[in-house]
């Protein structure tokens, strides 16, 4: 699909230039938008403003490309694979791994925590599941000497439990949602209820490409700085793009990051999302490949695919990675699924585990759970092409923070 060119298409950071969405309204054809309560509207139009005008600011541009250079650690290197896939197109993991926090969340939070103190916020609030946004969020406002809140579902403060303290340790309070399946889902509620309160000390630090305009279109932005990386590290090394680009679809940022610098070419995108312990048994995160679960409605602000029941309830989430574990995906997701753009498959709890292991084992990297996903579904892909043809696959971050569910699993927990 070539990209349109229309005379309403806003400034870019690191995204695709030329790409129209999200549209004047944010939206991305039929989804996103902002379903909010009237008192937060001001403040996301305010975020939209600063947004825009920060991107077309040399300044805003020069700071966080120091940061993300010398301080969260950019570029990040491609590797291909040794002996990961001996058979089947050669794989590539753009190591978003080895940045400075252990994964791609700290691409937004520098890039958010410098929009926060361009518009004068002294407070950032912030939502994770997995700990890696708030590690990030909380290493940001240490670095900027910001005040910092993260919610966390106390599900999520027990199986994460070193990114708990990580927070603590830079200076954050972490505070638990107990609420419901007390995981993302009621984190990002606690954190958008606090905002609401504290609007004018405030940023809402939102760590995934989801919620109400402007939020996914600001997060894609400064994820889409993988992508961009990672297209012209492909063509220096192997003097061809891949054949396949494969991420883990949380809310969907690392994957949107990764997949907007290849919109226009002539490359397979492939979304995977937490088949938990498969879709047939409704314990999963799966929103596209669960058809009688997952439809289109509203969660946190937004038009997309949700998990719900017959009665339109929000429905609980299950992946063994907290970071997958999120019953919404991001509006651009949603609209690259249907326009055929890309695609979304699911790998299961037991198959993301197993992808982890022998990517440990036969490479020497301990990725994180969420991006074990990515790996279990691109070595599925590779097994299917040619050795002439390759697959990058985004390894959004470090599994350290996942010893632990992984000792429970293997104890049968
Ligand atoms: C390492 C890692 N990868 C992926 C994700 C999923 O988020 P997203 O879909 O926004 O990239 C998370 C979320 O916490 C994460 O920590």
């Amino acid at each position: 699909m070539s990209i349109r060119e229309t005379s309403r298409v806003r400034p870019s950071l690191f995204g695709a230039a030329g790409w129209p969405y999200p549209d004047e309204h944010g939206r991305y054809g039929p989804y996103g938008g902002r379903y909010v309560p009237e008192a937060l509207y001001p403040a996301l139009v305010e975020l939209e403003e600063a947004f825009s005008e920060a991107v077309e600011d040399p300044a805003f541009r020069q700071e966080l490309q120091a940061l993300l250079e010398t301080y969260a650690g950019r570029p990040t290197p491609i590797y291909r694979t040794q002996r990961l896939s001996s058979s089947g197109a050669q794989l590539w993991l753009k190591r978003e791994d080895l940045l400075h926090t252990g994964a791609h969340k700290i691409n937004n939070a520098l890039g958010q925590g410098l929009l926060a103190k361009r518009m004068g916020k002294k407070r950032l609030v912030a939502e994770t599941g997995a700990g890696q946004h708030g590690v990030a969020t909380a290493t940001v406002a240490a670095l900027l000497g910001m005040e910092c809140v993260v919610y966390m579902g106390s599900v999520d403060m027990r199986r994460q439990e070193p990114n708990v303290r990580r927070m603590r340790l830079l200076g954050a309070e972490v505070r638990p949602v107990e609420t419901g399946s007390a995981t993302l889902k009621e984190a990002v509620s606690e954190a958008i209820r606090d905002w609401l309160s504290n609007l004018g000390s405030t940023h809402y630090l939102l760590g995934s490409a989801l919620g109400p305009h402007p939020y996914p279109w600001i997060v894609r932005e400064f994820q889409a700085v993988i992508g961009r990386e990672a297209r012209a590290q492909f063509l220096q090394r192997v003097g061809a793009l891949p054949t396949a680009v494969v991420a883990c679809v949380g809310g969907g940022s690392n994957a949107i990051g990764l997949f907007h610098a290849f919109l226009s070419d002539a490359v397979e995108l492939v979304g995977v999302e937490a088949g938990g312990r498969g879709v047939k048994t409704g314990k999963h995160a799966a929103r596209f490949s669960d058809p009688e679960r997952g439809r289109v409605g509203v969660l946190h602000g937004c038009y997309s695919y949700v998990l719900q029941d017959q009665d339109g309830q929000i429905m609980n989430t299950h992946s063994v990675s907290a970071g997958l574990d999120y019953p919404a995906v991001g509006p651009e997701h949603a609209y690259l699924r249907e326009i055929g753009r890309a695609q979304y498959t699911y790998v299961t709890d037991e198959e993301a585990i197993a992808a982890l292991k022998e990517l440990a084992r036969l490479e020497g990297i301990i990725c994180a759970l969420e991006s074990a996903h990515a790996v279990a579904a691109a070595l599925r892909l590779a097994a299917s092409m040619g050795r002439d043809e390759h697959v990058l696959v985004g390894l959004s971050g470090r599994g350290d923070k996942d010893l632990e569910t992984l000792s429970a699993a293997a104890e049968g927990q």
